[in-house]
């Protein structure tokens, strides 16, 4: 029988930090959370779409408690002020949920001169999670999640070019930031296992979804947008795999979890796996040196 939320048991009283959560899969996944009784901070780089997404949410779930907290994944400086604005607030962080991202922009260099996606998508949640870490690791049964795509396997990782300041292609660029979340996914359970600490590491992606993530494309493909909820899946259906990365109680630090039908593009939520490319164990711990180097977060050494 496949995962569903149905079999989850309540989590009231746990914490659960979702970034990018106004929208997509990130709301999907809170609206979920906080359906169980999860406390859920919306981790959002626009406060009005956050507040916007926690007043939808209510609209379900009236009990819920759900918070805002600004958090621009493009800049040091605001993941730094995220983290420090949340251990403000609370003591222990249950599931964190490195969700976030966009996909194929025109080239732009961030606010610390990083690849937008890279930033985005990648550095940005490595200085968060590197932030964050002794707070979840304090808290019993606690996971990250880090979300990766199917785009994993379309690019390697270009440490002659990471920032893509010689030659942009966004399609490489977006892979190379999929497959970095994949690979520090794999990378942070290594070493946190190897620090003897509890908290677990484990990835998702959503197969084909239904979201705003494709408002880069060419107008051209963005005309069949509507076809992707009945040929994929819906944004709701997307978030399967991360919630049950996150609260499956069969899953195992390193896991990754997808959906299972049509080539992972859409269906039930399962483990799947992962390119060889992926699993390069040299690879990832250079990546961890370089992902320190540049953010100038350092953890798990
Ligand atoms: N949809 C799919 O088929 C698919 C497939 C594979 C993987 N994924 C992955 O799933 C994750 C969620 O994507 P989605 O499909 O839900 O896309 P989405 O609907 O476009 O949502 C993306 C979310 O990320 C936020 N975000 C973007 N840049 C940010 C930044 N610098 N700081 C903070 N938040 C930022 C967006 O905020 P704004 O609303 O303010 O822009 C939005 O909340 C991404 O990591 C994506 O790579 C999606």
């Amino acid at each position: 029988m496949s995962w569903t939320m149905k079999q989850v048991p309540s989590q009231s009283g746990r914490i659960a930090v979702v970034t990018g959560a106004n929208i997509g899969l990130g709301y999907e996944t809170a609206l979920a959370l906080a359906g169980k009784g999860c406390t859920v901070v919306l981790a959002c780089r626009n406060a009005a779409k956050a507040d916007a997404a926690r007043a939808a949410i209510l609209a379900q779930h009236p009990k819920a408690r759900i918070e805002c907290l600004t958090l621009d994944l493009g800049s040091l400086k605001s993941v730094r002020a995220f983290a420090a604005a949340y251990k403000k607030r609370h003591a222990t962080l249950d599931l964190l949920i490195n969700n976030a991202g966009i996909m194929m922009p025109p080239y732009t260099l961030s606010e610390d001169g990083f690849e937008s996606q890279l930033a985005a998508n990648y550095l940005g949640h490595f200085a968060l999670t590197g932030l964050l870490l002794p707070l979840i690791n304090k808290t019993p049964n606690a996971r990250i999640v880090s979300l990766s795509s199917l785009a994993h396997k379309w690019s390697g990782i270009r440490f002659h070019d990471l920032n893509a300041t010689r030659r942009y292609d966004k399609r490489l660029a977006y892979g190379q930031s999929k497959l970095a979340c994949l690979m520090f996914a794999y990378e942070l359970q290594r070493r946190l296992t190897r620090a003897g600490c509890a908290t677990l590491s484990v990835a998702a992606h959503p197969g084909v979804s239904a979201t705003n993530l494709f408002q880069h494309l060419p107008k051209a493909v963005q005309l069949f947008a509507p076809l992707t909820e009945l040929v994929f899946q819906s944004a709701s259906g997307g978030a399967q795999p991360t919630l049950y990365a996150a609260l499956g109680d069969d899953i195992r630090g390193g896991d990754y979890c997808g959906p299972q039908s049509l080539g992972e593009m859409r269906g039930a939520p399962g483990k799947v796996g992962s390119s060889r490319r992926s699993r390069d164990e040299a690879v990832a711990a250079r990546l961890w040196a370089v992902s320190q180097e540049l953010t100038g977060v350092r953890y798990l050494e």
